[in-house]
């Protein structure tokens, strides 16, 4: 029998990759989202990928009634838990919106799933749970946090509460995925980022570089110890990291208890070399001029993506050169955002 997966945030950017990875790889998707940073009109875009609208329910995670009314309707064998707020600099600002929305929310969703007894958890973490990492590349054992901000302690936070209900609860299975730098979009064109106002991640702002948008990009410091001064993400394209949520769910079905993944590609890329690479990608030059550090931010961070090998036979495929090549496909093809 088909299974059914709940995707909240499934409007969003991740969780729209996701859903059309899950269908073409046959699974039936509910998406749950209250359209806070994505478009209903994703849907649509969904179906044109893979032949299926997935059935929408536009409901807010804190929302408790609303959750139980998705649970009791449809016949759930997982959950994958994108829908949160994820803006760095707006945590700084707004921390009690931020813990609200990932950490009240979170537990209303964790409380329905108990009581409508779905036990399959893929949750969305982030490698902001490591901190300042004490070397490079970063392994799921090492030391958590400290955090730099609220959404950073938000995930980890997150992180906790689901090992301990793991602890009490043994029927659970979960997965945290810790994700490194998503970019790109669905070769399609048809999905990808559409960040909201001035981006803050790198990608979307060299984007709106690229497309004319913005005059040139600021480079946050060149005075790193890495290879040219600037800092080194590792970059992983959003349909390979929508892949590794097809491999979590079947290592969830197959085990109970708790387990965290690092979803990376194992390579650092600088910010010129990122710059390069898309510059390569669109045919434009793209302006930059050198600024301060930005506050909080750690020179270098890549994933060791050892376990994800093992334990879900998962390793990104794509190079640095495609991702920046379907970044540009969704940004000049989708100029202001997801909206038909
Ligand atoms: P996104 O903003 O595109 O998607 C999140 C979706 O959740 C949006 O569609 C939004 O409308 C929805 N949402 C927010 N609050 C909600 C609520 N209370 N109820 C229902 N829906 C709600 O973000 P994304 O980049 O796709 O990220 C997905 C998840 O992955 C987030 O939890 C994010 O923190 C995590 N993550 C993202 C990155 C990244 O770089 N994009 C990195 C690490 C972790
Ligand atoms: C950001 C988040 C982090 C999240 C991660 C995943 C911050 C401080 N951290 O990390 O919590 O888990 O995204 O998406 O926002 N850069 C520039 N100019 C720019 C933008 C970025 O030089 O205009 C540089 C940064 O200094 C960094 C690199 O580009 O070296 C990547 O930055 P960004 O895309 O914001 O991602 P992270 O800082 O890794």
């Amino acid at each position: 029998m088909k299974k059914t997966i709940l995707v909240t945030g499934g409007t969003g950017y991740i969780g729209s990759h996701t859903c059309v990875e899950l269908i073409q790889a046959g699974y039936d998707v509910v998406i749950l989202d209250n359209l806070y940073n994505s478009s209903k009109a994703v849907l649509k875009r969904i179906e044109t990928i893979t032949g299926v609208l997935p059935k929408f329910y536009e409901t807010d995670i804190l929302d408790a009634e609303g959750l139980d009314q998705v649970f009791s309707e449809n016949h759930l064998d997982a959950v994958i838990h994108f829908a949160g707020y994820k803006a760095v600099g707006e945590s700084v600002s707004k921390p009690l919106t931020y813990y609200q929305n990932n950490i009240a929310g979170s537990l209303n969703l964790y409380e329905t799933m108990k009581r409508h007894q779905v036990y399959n958890l893929v949750f969305s973490s982030s490698a902001t749970v490591y901190g300042d990492p004490a070397s490079v590349p970063i392994r799921e054992d090492f030391l958590l946090g400290p955090t730099t901000n609220p959404y950073g302690t938000s995930k980890l936070y997150n992180e906790q509460i689901l090992r301990d209900l793991s602890k009490a609860e043994p029927e659970f299975s979960i997965v945290l995925l810790r994700y490194f730098n998503p970019i790109g979009a669905h070769h399609s064109g048809l999905i990808g980022e559409v960040p909201n106002g001035i981006p803050n991640n790198l990608l979307p702002y060299i984007a709106q570089v690229a497309i004319g948008k913005r005059d040139y990009l600021s480079v946050f410091g060149s005075d790193y110890s890495t290879p040219d001064g600037t800092g080194v993400r590792d970059y992983i394209h959003v349909v390979d990291l929508a892949l590794g949520h097809i491999k979590a769910i079947e290592y969830a079905f197959g085990r109970k208890g708790i387990d965290a993944v690092n979803l990376g590609t194992g390579h650092g890329y600088s910010v010129l070399q990122i710059k390069d690479a898309f510059q390569k990608a669109c045919g434009k030059k793209i302006a930059f001029k050198i600024v301060d550090r930005r506050p909080g931010d750690i020179a270098e961070c890549y994933a060791d993506t050892t376990k994800a090998k093992e334990v879900l036979g998962w390793s990104a495929k794509y190079d640095i050169d495609t991702m920046c090549q379907d970044s540009w496909r969704f940004q000049s093809q989708n100029p202001d955002g997801i909206n038909d």
